[in-house]
């Protein structure tokens, strides 16, 4: 069985994790049943890639927009099925909201033998040019919440894989999907850190004030809650992470969510760049 780190525990805690390269990793026996997801290595067929969406109702139909689907599990926040792309069996499972939920997720399916992930979600736009419906490709994100700091220091960077985003970019090209490629403001909540004022209260902490208005001097595209997350804690994990998100709000106009249509727009826009995405990439890989 392979279980605990490499080096031996009487050699002190600091010896005992020295980087991906030195650090053993712990796979999941075959049928062993990860505890959050309820995912095993069993059911997911050798998959090594994972499509994360936020929403376990969203789960079902990324999934048939990619292939022949069968449904696999639901606990809690994480609802998940196997695809098919290219022959390959490719994983979709929702990470819930936020990044405590999505770094769990992240830690069992790296468990299970997943070595790509790519998140699809919906986003808060924040700078003229991006219209409703429009999609983001995310290159980095500003770790505006607290799960990525439990895996690597503030200073260290959120950042995609070049290879997958650059795929996700010419896929959504030659698609003709509207999109630009940006940097994100990851935030633990959804209204004072993306300084919204219609909440309970409609107090935004002073910290917060006038935040909008930076990011957007600074050039960030959008906000939503999850990126950040995922790239930290996928590069500590040692998987590669690509990001993507539909516009279902204007925030240069308005705090408030678009309409079902606009949401239905988004996601067979983020659908049709996912599919283009992994036809391509599988394909490639399937014939090495
Ligand atoms: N998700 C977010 O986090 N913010 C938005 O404005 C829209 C979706």
């Amino acid at each position: 069985m392979n279980r605990g780190p490499a080096l031996s525990y009487n050699k002190g805690k600091e010896n005992c994790n020295q980087g991906s390269d030195t650090m053993d990793h712990h796979y999941a026996e075959p049928h062993e049943v990860m505890y959050h997801t309820q995912l095993s290595r069993a059911l997911l067929m050798g998959a090594d890639t994972a499509l994360l969406p936020g929403d376990p109702g969203r789960v079902r139909s990324l999934a048939e927009a990619m292939g022949p689907t069968v449904d696999l599990t639901s606990h809690r926040e994480y609802t998940s099925c196997l695809t098919q792309v290219q022959n390959q069996p490719v994983l979709v499972c929702s990470t819930g909201m936020g990044g405590p939920s999505t770094a769990i997720c992240l830690e069992e399916l790296a468990r299970l033998g997943i070595r790509r992930v790519i998140r699809v979600g919906t986003t808060g736009s924040i700078q003229e040019g991006l219209e409703l419906g429009d999609v983001v490709i995310i290159k980095a994100a500003v770790r505006l919440e607290g799960t990525s700091s439990h895996y690597a220091p503030l200073e260290f960077p959120a950042v995609a894989d070049f290879e997958l985003t650059q795929l996700l970019a010419y896929a959504a090209l030659v698609e003709n999907v509207p999109h630009q490629v940006g940097i994100c403001c990851s935030s633990d909540t959804f209204w004072p850190g993306q300084e919204r004022y219609d909440s309970f209260t409609g107090y935004v902490l002073r910290r917060f004030q006038g935040s909008l208005k930076e990011w957007q001097q600074l050039g960030v595209t959008n906000y939503e809650m999850e990126t950040a997350a995922v790239f930290v804690t996928s590069q500590a994990l040692g998987l590669k992470a690509a990001s993507l998100c539909g516009v279902v709000a204007k925030r240069t106009e308005s705090e408030s969510i678009a309409s079902p249509e606009i949401y239905r727009l988004a996601e067979n826009r983020f659908q049709t760049i996912v599919r283009r995405a992994l036809n391509e990439l599988l394909a490639r890989e399937g014939k090495k």
